[in-house]
């Protein structure tokens, strides 16, 4: 077992109309002005957007509106958020939406409160010192940067997405109401779903020797969420599923599944966010649609983690080797996605990259060659070029 930090600051209001306690809950935070930053409409369709609003205007908070955000979020719009908040003197921003939502939240919190271009923190050119507080009305159960320490951002030029994790923007609370995920089309209920999942196996497929209650945790959570996952494909409107899958979200990336880990192995989110930044894919469908070309290319080095993954999450039996287990595995957890909708090949994720486009991306995955990726198996350059040709 590893020593580890575990740091969950975010206070978590969960249920049914939660969200009309917005208003009270900012209070706490004797801020002058909110910003609330929005999507493309779908909080505005759904009358979310008029029932945050007039929550702080019941609770005589100020506020202004940014919406745009898109998935993938743009660089561009932190830009103007920026230059909006200090405009109007905004000191905490309310995002209302998903992980693209708070992901540009947060960065906006970096470039209202830190000297200089935010991308450069993006671009791992120096750390941010302060974040403007970030609060959180959650729409859609996925990425668990209602949590997290963690921010993506597209920058639109080159199409270059990037990450920037400090604990300076976790979110101060985290409003997360089932029923709001209702009005969530299939696919990315699904998406949403194999990118909670994906957070936990990235962490559990390691190297170290991890802790018998993180791996019992990760284990039921990724049962979980596969038992929901499939009522929720026949039943939408199920809240107990919604529930569950939504507190596995948050669970999955505020740290609790990769304490006692070595931190886990992520390559399969760096190969996804090529994809992401270059063809604008739903996140939790490009990693649905890599995962297993990744998983066959490094099992030989994490044999007994994948078979352990196997036996205990994927219905595989105990008996053969851990590479015959570990093979089973991977197919049979291709076979969830496919059972649910998703993608497991690039051509089914709807996008046909060139062979330039794969060296680009390989090239851009691995910082022109400055980088490698994973734990399981070290990735060079060379090495994610063939997991985007497979
Ligand atoms: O923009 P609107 O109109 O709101 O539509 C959104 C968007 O089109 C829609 N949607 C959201 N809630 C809805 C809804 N439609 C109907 N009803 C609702 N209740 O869903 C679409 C996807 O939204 P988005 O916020 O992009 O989804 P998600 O939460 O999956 O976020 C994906 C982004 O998060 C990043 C991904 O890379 C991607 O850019 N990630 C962020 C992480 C983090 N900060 O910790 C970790 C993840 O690994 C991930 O990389
Ligand atoms: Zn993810």
């Amino acid at each position: 077992m590893e020593n580890f930090q575990y740091f969950t600051p975010t206070k978590v209001v969960f249920g049914k109309k939660t969200e009309l306690q917005t208003g009270t809950l900012i209070q706490e935070y004797g801020c002058k002005k909110v910003m609330v930053h929005y999507g493309s409409g779908s909080v505005k369709k759904s009358g979310l957007l008029e029932r945050i609003c007039k929550s702080l205007e019941e609770a005589g908070i100020a506020y202004i509106t940014l919406g745009g955000v898109v998935p993938n979020p743009h660089l561009s719009l932190v830009y103007k958020g920026i230059e909006l908040c200090k405009k109007e003197g905004v000191d905490f921003i309310l995002a209302v939406g998903g992980g693209s939502v708070i992901d540009s939240a947060k960065a906006i919190g970096y470039g209202v409160t830190n000297p200089g271009d935010v991308w450069d923190f993006y671009e791992k050119k120096g750390s941010p010192k302060a974040c403007l507080p970030i609060g959180v009305v959650l729409t859609i159960a996925a990425a668990g940067s209602e949590m997290s320490n963690s921010s993506v951002i597209t920058k639109e030029e080159g199409g270059i997405k990037r990450g920037c994790n400090s604990d300076l923007a976790r979110p101060r609370f985290a409003v997360m109401n089932p029923e709001l995920t209702m009005t969530l089309p299939e696919y990315q209920t699904m998406s949403g779903c194999v990118d909670i999942m994906m957070h936990t196996i990235e962490r559990y497929l390691n190297r170290a020797d991890n802790m018998e209650l993180t791996d019992g945790i990760s284990e039921h959570l990724l049962c979980t969420v596969m038992k929901n996952a499939k009522i929720l494909l026949h039943h939408p409107e199920n809240y107990n599923a919604r529930a569950e899958v939504m507190w596995a979200g948050s669970l999955s990336h505020n740290g609790l599944t990769g304490c006692g880990t070595d931190g886990g192995d992520w390559a399969t989110h760096q190969i996804e966010h090529e994809l992401g930044g270059m063809f604008d894919v739903a996140h939790g469908a490009g990693l649905a649609a890599v995962w297993g070309s990744w998983a066959r290319y490094v099992v030989s080095e994490g044999t007994e983690r994948f078979a352990r993954l196997a036996v205990r999450v994927l219905g595989v039996s105990e008996t053969g080797s851990d590479m015959e287990k570990a093979l089973k595995g991977i197919e049979a957890m291709e076979e969830f996605f496919r059972s649910v909708n998703m993608p497991i090949s690039l051509g089914q994720l709807g996008i046909k990259p060139t062979e330039e486009q794969m060296r680009e991306m390989a090239e851009k995955c691995t910082f022109w060659g400055q980088r490698t990726i994973g734990c399981v198996k070290t990735l060079a350059q060379e090495d994610v070029y063939q997991i985007y040709r497979k």
